[in-house]
């Protein structure tokens, strides 16, 4: 089964400290199939590592005496009330790590007092995911534009119908990248893939597999697109991908309700600027894009001093990707135990910065001179 590996050696889960050791686990847990596929990114993989190392290169700078005692980490986003700035990244194939999903996705998020993102690449149908929610607690769909436009708006019905509050556009893949170590893999394992990108696998064990991702994008959407979605759909709109100010300023212009910084945890272009320097290119060029909308970051954030760097630069919420599925090892409760970790490297990471809630982080809190160089 591709499961064997799971669950043997397993360092106890209240011995993992952090991100980055989630990661070790997985490595060693994980099939060789599962960890090339998710810790995997195109070619080289400069921007995923880039994604990463920016973070140290932005230094903190502390005020003290402001009497830290009280912190609170949550935040509004789109409205909701968040327990912490904290989501998951939209991911397909969760299903390698864990049997339960995107279901301990779903049900971790709501654990940790957020909505999750539901990707459209679920292996498990998004009723059946929202089924796992208690009744009303609120979720946002994370949408690929299919090239029949007739599948993408019944997907946005049946969305809608279920009470989706917000549509994420993933735009950053309007092809499939190159990604070697998994059609490596390919060339000697496996006979039996379903694509380049969509490697679920159990998927034979499901007729609702969604089918592979390559066939599926339109490699011809654009902006009016976007609008077409609004219209369609009524719902607050945010472009996932975005990897310059132009691009933000433009879905602040067409009236998207936000924006989601992100090159694909480097699965997209290679050498794409990291996340937290196009956030810092819309920061110095043009701050109303991150007072008039929502502003999402994902890529290499492990730490809760990463997130809030994203947010003294402006970011509303950030988003974990890989490290959220390395947890999935442990099924739901790693999920929560990696959520909790953050949240608390979050909060010493703000008394320790001088603040006490998310809205007196603002840019004067780092210095990101570092990065001009
Ligand atoms: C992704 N990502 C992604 N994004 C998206 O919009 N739709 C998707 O179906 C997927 N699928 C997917 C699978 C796997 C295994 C990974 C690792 C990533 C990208 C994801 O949402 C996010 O942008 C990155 O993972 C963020 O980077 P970090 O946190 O992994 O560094």
């Amino acid at each position: 089964s591709p499961h064997d590996r799971q669950f043997v050696d397993l360092p106890k889960l209240h011995s993992v400290m952090n991100l980055l050791q989630f990661e070790h686990v997985a490595e060693r847990a994980l099939t060789d199939k599962a960890w090339n596929y998710i810790s995997g990114a195109t070619d080289d993989g400069i921007t995923d590592q880039t994604n990463r190392e920016y973070y140290r290169h932005i230094m903190f700078r502390p005020r003290v005496l402001k009497g830290v005692g009280r912190v609170d980490i949550s935040t509004s986003f789109l409205g909701h009330k968040l327990a912490c700035p904290i989501l998951n990244a939209p991911t397909s194939s969760v299903r390698l790590t864990h049997p339960s999903g995107e279901m301990a996705i779903a049900k971790a998020s709501q654990t940790c007092g957020v909505p999750p993102i539901i990707p459209s690449m679920s292996s498990f149908s998004v009723s059946e995911v929202v089924d796992a929610l208690k009744p009303g607690h609120p979720f946002f769909f994370q949408l690929y534009v299919h090239r029949d436009r007739a599948e993408t708006e019944q997907i946005l019905d049946e969305v809608c119908r279920l009470a989706a509050r917000a549509i994420i556009v993933t735009v950053d893949l309007p092809v499939i990248s190159k990604r070697e170590t998994v059609q490596r893999r390919r060339y000697e394992v496996d006979s039996d893939s379903v694509s380049r990108d969509q490697d679920i696998a159990d998927s034979r064990q499901r007729q609702s597999a969604p089918p592979p991702v390559n066939t599926v994008i339109d490699p011809d959407l654009n902006w009016n697109d976007i609008e077409w979605i609004m219209k369609r759909t009524g719902l607050p709109v945010l472009v996932k991908g975005i990897q310059r100010a132009e691009d933000a300023k433009r879905a602040l212009e067409i009236g998207c309700a936000g924006i989601y910084i992100s090159n694909h945890g480097g699965r997209a272009l290679d050498t794409a600027p990291p996340a937290i320097l196009v956030l810092l290119e819309i920061q110095r060029t043009c701050p109303e894009v991150l007072r008039r909308m929502e502003v999402v970051i994902d890529g290499g954030l492990r730490r809760g001093s990463d997130v809030l760097k994203a947010i003294c630069l402006g970011a509303s919420v950030v988003c974990i990707g890989r490290p959220f599925l390395y947890a999935l090892a442990y099924g739901e409760e790693g999920m929560v135990r990696a959520w909790q970790i953050l949240k608390e490297e979050l909060a010493i990471a703000m008394q320790l910065l001088g603040i006490t809630s998310l809205d007196q982080a603002h840019p004067g809190f780092v210095n990101t001179q570092t990065l001009d160089a």
